[in-house]
């Protein structure tokens, strides 16, 4: 078998059954839903704290239990001096992906695990307050040299982090369509970066250094990056006509429109698309930027129907619309998905078995050293 053969055969695990998990079920036509609730109804009725909850515990938090919740996530947003001498020493041009991935690995050497992981629970709760701050910390202080506090009034992740990147009190439509937002992106089976996550738990590896290794699988722009890579598209058209035109070439040329298509949905289509896209419409469904994305939209469904937009296509223009710089959409996405990777950090090591598939062979048959002198 030729390399390229093999290389078409093993085509990135698709398809393939590389283990068990309770969490979440997606693409097998039952939609997508998070130990049994449905994203609709979750995205519509609850909080992300809720489904931060769910993802960490298996079970939607009573009343009291989401207060005390909130109250300890809330409690872990502030910056040690030492973590913040590691962010003041990133430069604004570094990419908000690396900044992010610096500090949780900052965080194992400052904030270590413990070996026996019994303070798991603790450490996911700080990876989910402090992730906003790191951000914002950062973004404040590599751009104009200020350094801001992580005292707030928000209750929950949403308006806080609207509230510490603005600086001003977040609009309470943008706090609801980041909830959707963050519930749309917290968890979704065995992706990329979820299973990178998995692979480095399998080892016994501490939580944060399995968090910055999925961190730089979600970096990716056929992964994560894939919301940037969509404004980008979306935003380089400057009419309707500009961007059909455009698309039809794109698709000539065989180039990846990004925000479509998916590993696991077909022509069915990513849940989670119409859910971002209510809000995209209700933040700025008057603007050229709607109409643009509406129209390669629909142009896809009439050229490429096997390739739906997925969730990352309208979160571009819903973030925009939110006053979001493009290149923080993904660092968004790492504060929504941290609870879906620390539940699979979790699952496994509640039942661990190192992570170490077999590949097919397609190298040279066994041959005889030959001494440089003679080669
Ligand atoms: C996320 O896995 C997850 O669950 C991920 C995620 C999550 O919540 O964790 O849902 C988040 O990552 C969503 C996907 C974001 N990525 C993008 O939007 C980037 C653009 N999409 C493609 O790169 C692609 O669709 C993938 C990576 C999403 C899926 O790739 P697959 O399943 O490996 O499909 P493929 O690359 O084998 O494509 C099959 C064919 C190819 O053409 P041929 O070589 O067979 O001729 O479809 C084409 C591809 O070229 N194709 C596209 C396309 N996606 C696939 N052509 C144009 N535009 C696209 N977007």
């Amino acid at each position: 078998m030729s390399l390229s053969e093999a290389k078409k055969k093993v085509g990135g695990l698709a398809g393939v059954i590389a283990g068990s998990s309770a969490i979440c079920t997606c693409g097998l036509g039952n939609g997508l839903n998070y130990y049994g609730y449905s994203i609709q109804d979750l995205a519509k009725m609850a909080e992300f704290e809720e489904v931060a909850y769910l993802l960490q515990f298996g079970e939607l938090p009573k009343e009291n239990e989401l207060k005390e919740y909130k109250e300890k996530i809330c409690a872990n947003r502030n910056l040690s001096e030492n973590l913040k001498a590691v962010l003041r020493a990133i430069p604004k041009n570094v990419h908000p992906m690396n900044l992010m991935q610096s500090a949780v690995a900052a965080l194992g050497a400052l904030e270590a695990e413990k070996e026996d992981f019994s303070d798991q629970d603790e450490k996911i709760i700080r990876l989910l307050g402090i992730l906003p701050s790191v951000l914002c910390y950062w973004h404040h202080y590599s751009n104009f040299g200020k350094e801001i506090d992580f005292n707030s009034d928000e209750k929950t992740i949403a308006g806080y982090f609207l509230e510490k990147l603005q600086l001003s009190k977040p609009k309470e439509d943008f706090i609801k369509a980041m909830h959707c937002s963050l519930i749309l992106y917290a968890e979704h089976e065995f992706n990329a970066s979820t299973f990178t996550a998995r692979v480095c738990a399998s080892t016994r590896s501490d939580i944060f250094s399995a968090v910055a290794a999925a961190i730089g699988a979600l970096r990716g722009p056929l992964h994560g990056g894939a919301n940037e890579a969509a404004m980008h598209l979306i935003e380089s058209f400057s009419s309707v006509e500009e961007a059909i035109k455009g698309v039809n070439k794109k698709l000539e040329n065989k180039e990846l429109l990004m925000g479509f298509g998916h590993r696991v949905y077909g022509v069915g289509g990513d849940p989670r698309n119409e859910l971002i896209k209510e809000w995209s419409k209700k933040l700025g469904g008057d603007t050229l930027l709607y109409k643009v994305s509406e129209a390669i939209e629909n142009l896809m469904k009439e050229k490429r129907p096997s390739l739906p937009p997925n969730a990352d296509f309208y979160s571009a223009s819903a973030y925009h619309f939110m006053g979001i710089k493009t290149d923080y959409f993904t660092p968004i996405f790492i504060m929504s998905r941290v609870s879906g990777w620390c539940a699979h950090i979790k699952e496994q090591r509640a039942n661990n078995k190192i992570i170490r598939p077999s590949s097919e062979y397609t190298g040279p048959e066994p041959r005889n050293f030959v001494n440089i002198k003679e080669r």
